[in-house]
């Protein structure tokens, strides 16, 4: 199994990557890790804990957002792909437009400039046409943009179930399994609502 990189940003939703960097950690995944320093601060402001002594104890390879000596910063280092959770609009910005301004954006960089799978999960609301242009510009490029809004017709029932649902579907933009079966769609048959819509 390659590596996959993910990356954390100062948007809210700390929990996302919690869940996320967990979900991998427990499939037996290789993880190379970044996070902002806002993405440093969030985390503690939300979870009530200090990511680096939580990223500490975990089997992956965390890098420090100012090393850009680091290997996930060349695209001589073979990764499955990045994904950045919860990604801010500040990060996205400069995703969409090469910036490289610290190891998170310049591994984005040589994700995309390699065509390696990129899976962003935005976080904002309202979304401003600045917002919207460098979301386009990112999908233009190849991008996953996975929302991290609720599958209502899941009927999820707790915050957990939420982020169970949105965390998976983000591991399934990458190509990896994230859901369990009773997580998928699986149409209306044997449901009182099979008749609508002009079936028969
Ligand atoms: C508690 C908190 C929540 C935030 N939530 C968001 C958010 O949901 N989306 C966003 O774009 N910025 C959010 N911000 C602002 C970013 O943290 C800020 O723009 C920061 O500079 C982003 O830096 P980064 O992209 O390097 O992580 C939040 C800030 C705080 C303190």
């Amino acid at each position: 199994m390659l590596p996959v990189i993910v990356g954390i940003t100062g948007a809210s939703g700390s929990i996302l990557a919690k869940k996320c960097i967990e979900k991998l950690v427990s499939q037996g995944h290789p993880l190379a890790t970044v996070c902002t320093n806002a993405g440093r601060y969030v985390w503690e402001a939300e979870l009530r804990e200090s990511f680096d002594d939580w990223i500490k104890g975990l089997p992956c390879q965390h890098y420090h957002i100012d090393n850009i000596a680091a290997p996930i910063a060349s695209g001589t280092f073979v990764t499955q792909g990045m994904i950045v959770i919860p990604c801010s609009m500040g990060t996205l910005a400069s995703m969409a437009h090469g910036l490289s301004q610290n190891l998170l954006e310049r591994a984005a960089d040589v994700i995309i400039k390699e065509r390696r799978p990129l899976v962003i999960v935005p976080r904002e609301s309202p979304l401003s046409p600045i917002h919207l242009r460098n979301m386009l510009t990112l999908a233009q490029l190849g991008a996953k943009l996975v929302l991290p809004v609720p599958a209502f017709y899941a009927h999820p029932k707790t915050l957990e179930e939420y982020i169970d649902q949105t965390t998976g579907r983000v591991l399934e933009a990458l190509g990896l399994t994230g859901l369990a079966p009773h997580q998928r769609y699986a149409g209306d048959e044997g449901t009182p609502f099979s008749k609508t819509m002009g079936r028969k």
